[in-house]
Order: structure tokens, then C-alpha cells, then sequence
């Protein structure tokens, strides 16, 4: 049997992925897109990998039922805690064309080109530090390069409280900041490892001397995605292509709606899902 076109799946814990799926837009308009922000439960970055996985599993369900054969985790935290045991406990039991992929190993693949001195750093939240995930994936890919890490706990609840343009946010940003680079003089390149993050990015600026890189990853993922629809015709072929863009939250829609607009850069019109009531939940 022929199998149905369907848009692609971009998953946040809240508002994060939205800084990657602008830039899915931008380099593919004619696929379709949705997108979902697990708000009422965000954020993840704290929470075990159980919960993690839990959560992130239940939404990627939720993207499966509405037709996506691909689904993106738009998010450092669920790649970092959930990405690996959906694809190996829950996609080896469904069919081949269902995928889910995450925003660490198209980052990874292309930090060591940006490193001269061979010392990056992470500033991610203390799920994504605690994981290692960034150590292992870029010491495998680029022997040669030494990774120090930096939870920063305090900045997704500042951005999701609209505090990232407050004093707070100066504080926090310049400790984070202060304690990433007291660990090693010769750091040149820092990846913001959260989708949250380029919302800080120009107090970062501020903070950051200037000699050292900043990486986003947006466009690095988004040219990800290209690269592989590319190298995968047969999943290309799934993905529905009419250039529709739908936001579905768990929370409050006029909430979404607001700051959204403020990580996704136009208006955005969100659908509220009750996980619970569509049979989701843990
Ligand atoms: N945007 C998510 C990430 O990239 C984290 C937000 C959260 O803590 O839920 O890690």
C-alpha cells in the first residue's frame, strides 16, 4: 500500500524549536510543517530521562497520528535524554518509514571546522550537560578537539518569563559565561546548545569576548534537514509539500501565540492538544 504524504514534525518542549523551524522555513518553503511545544510540561531541562523520554515519546506519537512520517526534536534536551532509546526501544517496532531525528548530531558534525585551537564549549541546560552527549558525539567525530561544558540552568526560565532583556538576565548570562571560560583559556568556540537560547544571543554578545565564536543552530540544523531529504529520496517522497505552517501547544493558545511570534520572528495562530484526552499521556 502506498503511503500517505504528510508534513514534517518539529517538536519543542515550549518555545525553543520555533528558533530552528524559522530556518526550516527559510530553506525549505515548500514542505509542510508542524509544529508542537509541550508548554503546559516545559521545561524539560531539569527533569529526569525518564520523564524526558516519557514526554517526548508521547508527542512523537501525537505527530505520528496526525501523519508525519518525520519528526524533528527540535530541542537539545529531548535529543540528549530521548532521542536514543526512541530509536532504539519504539521505531525497530514501527514501520521503516517512520523517523525521528534530533538537533545534537548535525551540530556535532560540523563544530570541528570552526575550532582552531581545538577547545569548544557548551553552554546547555544541565539535562543536555548531564548527558554528554555533545563530549561524546564531537571527541568520536574530531579526536583531536577537548569539549568543556556549562549548565545554565537559569536562562530557559528567564526566556520563558520574558526576563532576557531584564538585569537578571545580564547576571546570569555574564556567570555562565565567566564560569565556561575559567575552564579553559583556549576555548574559540561555544555552541549555544539549546533552541532557546538565540533569545539571549545579543546579551551573550555582550559577555562573550569577541575573538571567540558563537555558534546557533538553527541554520546548521535546518541545512541538516536539506542534506538529508536530499540523501533520502524515499522520505522526501512522504513529506507533503503544499508550504502550510501549523502551531499546536499544550497550554494556552493566546500565551503561545505571543511569545511565540517573538521566537518564530512573524504572527503565529496555535491549536490547543490535550495530550490526555487523545490517549498520551504516561
Ligand atoms: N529548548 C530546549 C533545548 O534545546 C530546552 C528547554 C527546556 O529546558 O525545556 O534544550
Amino acid at each position: 500500500m502506498q503511503q500517505k504524504q504528510g508534513p514534517i514534525g518539529v517538536f519543542d518542549s515550549g518555545y525553543g524549536g520555533l528558533t530552528v523551524l524559522k530556518e526550516f522555513v527559510n530553506i525549505l518553503p515548500a514542505y509542510d510543517f508542524i509544529y508542537l511545544g509541550d508548554n503546559a510540561r516545559a521545561p524539560y531541562g531539569n527533569r529526569s530521562f525518564d520523564t524526558v523520554y516519557q514526554y517526548t515519546w508521547q508527542c512523537v506519537q501525537w505527530f505520528f497520528k496526525q501523519g508525519c512520517s518525520l519528526v524533528i526534536l527540535a530541542c537539545n534536551t529531548a535529543s540528549a535524554k530521548a532521542l536514543r532509546t526512541i530509536q532504539q526501544k519504539n521505531l525497530t517496532i514501527l514501520p521503516e518509514y517512520k523517523r525521528v531525528l534530533g538537533v545534537i548530531r548535525p551540530t556535532t558534525e560540523i563544530v570541528g571546522n570552526y575550532t582552531d585551537s581545538g577547545h569548544i564549549g557548551i553552554l546547555a541546560t544541565t539535562g543536555t550537560v548531564q548527558s554528554n552527549s555533545y563530549v561524546i558525539e564531537i571527541e568520536k567525530l574530531f579526536p583531536g578537539v577537548t569539549v568543556f561544558q556549562q549548565p545554565c540552568p537559569m536562562w530557559v526560565p528567564l526566556i520563558e518569563n520574558n526576563e532576557y532583556e531584564s538585569k537578571g538576565a545580564d547576571f546570569f548570562v555574564k556567570e555562565y559565561i565567566h564560569s565556561l571560560l575559567h575552564q579553559s583559556a583556549r576555548i574559540d568556540t561555544v555552541i549555544l546548545a539549546c533552541t532557546h537560547y538565540p533569545l539571549l544571543l545579543h546579551k551573550i554578545n555582550e559577555y562573550m569576548p569577541v575573538d571567540i565564536k558563537i555558534i546557533s543552530q538553527g541554520t546548521i540544523v535546518a541545512k541538516g534537514l536539506a542534506d538529508y531529504l536530499e540523501r533520502h529520496p524515499e522520505m522526501d517522497d512522504l513529506c507533503s509539500k503544499t508550504g502550510k505552517v501549523h502551531f499546536f501547544t499544550t497550554d494556552d493558545t493566546n500565551d503561545f501565540n505571543t511569545k511565540a511570534a517573538i521566537f518564530y520572528g512573524s504572527e503565529v495562530q496555535s491549536d490547543h492538544i490535550d495530550l490526555q484526552k487523545e490517549g498520551f499521556s504516561a
